[in-house]
């Protein structure tokens, strides 16, 4: 089945890189006209050239997703969206030992009340017009604790909490937020955490070994979960965490 997005409007945030990047160019070639937002405008420059590239409507928007000032100039720039992804955030490695409060309290800036100021921005506008689609970017690590990923994992447990609660509050709406849950996804995201271990090839092996599969996703395979749940062919899906983990959370396996 091919999803469409033909005619929608769609935001996404955090799409200069990964992830971000490669549900902006799906989203684009499904028909979507994409606000690429991002802390970082060039790198959102970078994604629009390459959706223009390949024959899709996108247009560049800098965002930081823990600045107010920021969504107030972008709502004026933006104010009707159908297709909202809250997918920005930042990683962070330590225990509840090794991580300081300033690190924490910036992991729930851009990962949780990052998450929630783009939904408060655009999800009142969906409400009032009775139809919109939200996609939040979970984690393995919002269903399940990770080792020594403390504030990552309390951050992405509080998305999947505000998901479950927003799409709760707003069933009758004609809205509906669902969240994708990735497990390992080679992205620059997380080739910087391999970078910080004294052996990144012994790391990667032990990151693919997580995942059932044995191997890391790819950005191009969370974005084809997120399409699903952007589409009106998940017209009855809300409130839901799509696992795209390569079997991570499906039960006990064997590492090798
Ligand atoms: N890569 C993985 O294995 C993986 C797994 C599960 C979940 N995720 C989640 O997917 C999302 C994207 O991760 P990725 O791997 O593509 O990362 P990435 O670092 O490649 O891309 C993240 C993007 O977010 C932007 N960003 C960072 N802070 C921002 C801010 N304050 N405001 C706006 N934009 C900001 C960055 O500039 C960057 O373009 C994150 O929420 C991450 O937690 C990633």
């Amino acid at each position: 089945m091919a999803f469409s997005l033909a005619s929608k409007n769609a935001l996404v945030t955090g799409a200069g890189s990964g992830i971000g990047q490669a549900i902006a160019l799906r989203f684009a070639r499904a028909g979507a006209h994409v606000m690429v937002a991002d802390v970082n405008l060039p790198a959102a420059e970078s994604t629009v050239a390459m959706v223009h590239a390949a024959g899709g409507r996108a247009s560049s928007l800098r965002l930081d997703v823990t600045r107010d000032a920021d969504f107030t100039e972008a709502l004026a720039r933006v104010p009707e969206i159908d297709v909202l992804v809250a997918n920005a955030g930042i990683g962070h490695v330590g225990t509840l030992l090794t991580t300081s409060i300033p690190d924490f309290e910036r992991m729930l800036a851009v990962n949780v009340t990052g998450v929630l100021r783009t939904l408060k921005a655009w999800m009142p506008g969906m409400i009032a017009r009775g139809r919109g689609a939200v996609v939040v970017m979970g984690s393995t690590a919002g269903l399940e604790g990770l080792v020594d990923r403390f504030s990552y994992s309390t951050s992405k447990h509080a998305v999947v909490g505000m998901m479950r609660c927003a799409a709760l509050d707003h069933a009758t709406s004609g809205v509906r937020v669902n969240a994708v849950c990735p497990g390992r996804v080679e992205t620059p995201f997380v080739r910087a955490r391999l970078a910080e271990y004294p052996d990144p090839e012994a790391a990667r092996r032990d990151m693919s070994s997580t995942q059932a599969m044995r191997r890391m996703g790819s950005p191009e395979e969370v974005a084809e979960a997120a399409l699903f749940l952007a589409s009106d062919e998940a017209s009855f899906v809300t409130g839901a965490c799509l696992s795209v983990d390569g079997g991570w959370t499906a039960g006990m396996f064997p590492r090798a």
